[in-house]
């Protein structure tokens, strides 16, 4: 045994078992097979797909800056209600011809912007949104993402440092302020306290307005999925400026609502719902997961895009303090995240959450299996995915505990 682990050794009489996978990397990493490949017309679509998949994770970098140096120049803005020419354009961005002759033809080559008229370079010649281009113009949700990733990329810059040194100071843990949070520490000195609860309300107001902003994205989704309409009152626990809760209470009018948060975050939830009737339905109630009561008398409780921010333990203790909130009535939860292994978009939850919460310095993606594991061991009697209209958007996990259990 080493580290707990049995070493697993083949047994010196039996012969090694043939690993098929050997012998097709040997073949994949062989020039003249990618050659003899690209000349058979039967195997010629692999080489080009191969060919095309790994260019595209070479180039994905420079994509991305294509596409932030559109927003950020607002041309799909400018491209909303119609084309325009090369002269307009010039005139609004402000780029020089060349740099712009660059920008557009780059953005026709990714779909995010289209010709209109007949070939030539011409100044007159018109520009219009592409398929993906018309998608992101039309919403602020998309706009506000792609703008935070400047910080992501700056991250990034040097990948195999932030690998090695994960702990390290990133423009994300300082914009996430709640993720600085020292709680590991102070609970192995069985203090269960942590520092987000006192933080100031300029370290929330950027991630507060960016999780709102992006919010249509997510609540679309779960309202498709979820059938609110069973239920009296929903607790949104950490449920930031309110932009879910205010999406729900607007498809279902006789539903009243809770929303837990970080006191400062809470304090603008609050303020937000002042300014509008919706106010009078909703209670927001400032504390920590870790450290404060749950509001009660909810019989639904939802956590969107919370746990995925937490390691284990601490997601353990988010989705006990959902039990609690609970009480002995019981009722139902709803968990609405990235996850790990969605089919399909399979490199979003490993290879973006991935290496997003690394800069981040805690949390991942966890699986549809896991996260209804941990919903099960914070006491609840039982947990399932729900089909979602794009998993990639979110992934739906819907938990229900039984009146008079015990809380464990
Ligand atoms: C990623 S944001 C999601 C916000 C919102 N649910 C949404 O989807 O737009 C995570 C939220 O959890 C809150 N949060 C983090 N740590 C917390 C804690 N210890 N107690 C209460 N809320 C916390 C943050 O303030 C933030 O609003």
């Amino acid at each position: 045994m080493a580290d707990g682990l049995p070493v697993l050794s083949q047994p010196a009489d039996r012969p090694e078992p043939v690993d098929w996978r050997r012998w097709r990397d040997r073949l994949l990493a062989s020039p003249r097979f990618h050659r003899w490949a690209a000349a058979l017309p039967g195997l010629r679509w692999m080489t080009r797909r191969q060919s095309r998949r790994l260019f595209d994770l070479v180039a994905g970098f420079t994509y991305s800056q294509i596409l932030l140096s559109c927003v950020r120049l607002g041309l799909f803005e400018h491209l909303r209600e119609g084309a325009r020419s090369i002269a307009d354009l010039q005139a609004l961005t402000g780029l020089g011809e060349r740099s712009l002759d660059i920008l557009l033809r780059a953005g026709v080559s990714l779909d995010l912007l289209e010709w209109r008229s007949a070939q030539g370079a011409g100044p007159e010649r018109r520009v219009g949104l592409g398929m993906l281009g018309a998608v992101v113009a039309g919403s602020p949700a998309i706009v506000a993402l792609i703008e935070h990733h400047q910080a992501v990329y700056d991250d990034l810059k040097d990948p195999v440092d932030l690998l090695r040194h994960p702990e390290q100071s990133t423009r994300l843990r300082r914009y996430w302020a709640y993720a600085e949070d020292g709680y590991s520490v102070a609970e192995a000195e069985g203090y269960r306290g942590g520092q987000a609860r006192g933080l100031a309300a300029d370290r929330v107001a950027d991630y507060s307005e960016l999780m709102a902003a992006s919010q249509p994205l997510v609540a679309e989704q779960v309202l498709a999925s979820f059938d609110f309409s069973r239920y009296r009152c929903l607790l949104d626990l950490g449920g930031g400026q309110g932009a879910f809760i205010e999406q729900v209470a607007r498809q279902h009018p006789s539903l009243s609502l809770m929303l837990f948060d970080l006191p400062a975050v809470a304090d603008r939830a609050r303020a937000r719902f002042a300014a509008d009737a919706i106010g009078q339905r909703v209670t927001c109630h400032g504390g920590s997961f870790f450290d404060d009561e749950m509001p009660q008398g909810a019989d639904l409780v939802s956590l969107v895009r919370v746990l995925y921010d937490h390691p284990d333990e601490r997601a353990l203790s988010i989705l006990k303090a959902a039990r609690q909130a609970l009480g002995p009535r019981g009722g139902d939860l709803i968990l609405a995240e990235p996850m790990s292994g969605t089919p399909g978009a399979e490199a979003m939850g490993d290879a973006y959450f991935g290496f997003y919460l690394l800069a981040m310095g805690k949390g991942r993606a966890r699986s549809a299996e896991e996260l209804c594991a941990l919903v099960l061991a914070a006491g609840f009697d039982r947990a399932e995915p729900v089909k979602t209209r794009v998993p990639l958007q979110t992934g739906l996990i819907h938990a229900r505990v039984a009146a008079t259990r015990e809380i464990g």
